[in-house]
């Protein structure tokens, strides 16, 4: 194996500008919703540049796309891989970055004539963002078994949409079978999308583990009443609930401390109505923290929290989790390397654990699987102004290269 091949890091940005043009919104951020018209055209784009590369493709039961490049060697290819859909206000580099850089990786051993002994493989996994269905790592789940396909498949969306329907519907309910092929190892070039990296000038990340994840939906019922007529004392209002529940999350947050972070996204009051007390709010809850036991704190205060408040003001509670994640923690000798790679090549680098979550996290249940971070300008992701300099992505995707190439050796 050449050790000085490097990938063409004006064709790897020319292609996240391309497929950044699909699904495009204003401002310059791109709308993919998973499953949706957009996904399916960014799909089909990087589908078409697969092929193009001499890849074979398949689609799996739940759209997940597999790409491989035959080894000198049959056996477990090492996967590189990542997402394509967006949330909905999202920027050109989350998952796509990932997915782009294997191809990128795969265009360089082609120029170069290189033959790896292990095969490769590229993969993009379905819905990993979680916006439009629940839970989030959706593709990957079902990929490594954790969530059963016939499940999967049934899954509503916030727009009412079934999965199963959404992938006939936009061509990608594969045939393929699901979990296969059986994978070395995984690697995931990810932009960091927090401050950690760009903050202390490092170039690159090497992820030690993904934190847990909570997610609940909770469902307060109160009753509509006129806004002008019905006295204070008399009110069983599902907004004023809902609000208590965000301010309290927050201090919730604050007191926690540590990596403690919490976010209410979704809200909607009905009827919505200026001069009516709602009679029902619907909302999510996000908690995340490196350490399980500090995540099940969170989640016990606010389940009391949400309890106490409801029937202090007469409302009705449900709830429903929408995902649940432990942390996890990558594989010790990935990381290492790394770490090593991004000093061989004099990029600063240091280890961190991700704030979001990622198909790796998913991967690391069946096999050996690591991250790499490259900085996110101002920290700032899941929004359209979402950034990373061109020569931090090369860089990315030179790490990605070497380390793909030795585990294929
Ligand atoms: C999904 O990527 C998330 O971390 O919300
Ligand atoms: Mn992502
Ligand atoms: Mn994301």
């Amino acid at each position: 194996m050449r050790r000085n091949l490097q990938v063409d890091g004006s064709r790897l940005s020319s292609r996240l500008d391309a497929l950044g043009k699909v699904g495009a919104i204003a401002g310059g951020g791109v709308s993919r919703l998973a499953l949706t018209e957009a996904d399916q055209a960014g799909r089909d784009l990087v589908v078409s540049w697969m092929r193009e590369l001499g890849l074979a493709v398949s689609i799996d039961a739940v759209g997940n796309v597999i790409a491989l490049r035959n080894g000198k060697d049959d056996g477990a290819p090492v996967m590189m891989g990542s997402h394509i859909d967006t949330v909905r206000t999202g920027g050109l580099y989350d998952g796509n970055l990932g997915v782009l850089a294997g191809l990128e990786v795969v265009a360089s051993l082609n120029d170069a004539g290189i033959i790896t002994r292990r095969p490769l493989a590229v993969a993009f996994f379905t819905n990993e963002e979680g916006s439009r269905f629940q839970p989030d790592m959706f593709g990957s789940l079902v990929y490594t078994g954790a969530l059963p396909l016939d499940r999967a498949l049934a899954t509503v969306g916030i727009d009412g949409a079934v999965v199963g329907e959404e992938l006939a519907r936009i061509g990608y309910a594969g045939t393929a079978a699901v979990g296969k092929p059986h994978v070395h190892a995984y690697v995931e070039l990810h932009i960091e999308q927090g401050p950690v990296l760009e903050e202390g000038d490092f170039r690159i990340g090497a992820v030690e583990g993904v934190q847990g994840i909570s997610w609940t939906e909770f469902t307060l019922g109160g009753q509509s009443s006129h806004a002008g007529a019905t006295p204070m004392r008399m009110r069983h209002d599902a907004g004023y609930v809902a609000a208590e529940i965000i301010a309290f999350v927050r201090r919730l947050a604050q007191e926690l401390g540590g990596n403690q972070v919490a976010t209410v996204g979704l809200l909607t009051l009905s009827p919505n109505l200026i001069n009516v007390v709602p009679d029902q709010a619907v909302m999510t809850v996000d908690l995340r923290n490196t350490n399980e036991e500090r995540l099940k704190e969170a989640e016990r205060r606010l389940f009391a929290f949400v309890t106490a408040t409801a029937a202090a003001e007469g409302v009705s509670v449900s709830h429903r989790s929408l995902a649940r994640f432990e942390p996890v923690g990558f594989a010790p000798d990935l990381i290492a390397r790394v770490e090593a790679i991004a000093r061989e090549f004099e990029l600063p680098v240091r280890r961190l654990p991700s704030g979001a979550g990622h198909d790796a996290q998913i991967l690391a249940a069946v096999c050996p699987a690591c991250m790499i971070f490259v900085p996110s300008v101002n920290g700032i992701s899941h929004n359209i102004t979402e950034y990373t300099k061109p020569d931090d992505l090369a860089a990315g995707a030179n790490v990605l290269l070497r380390l793909v190439t030795e585990l294929a050796e």
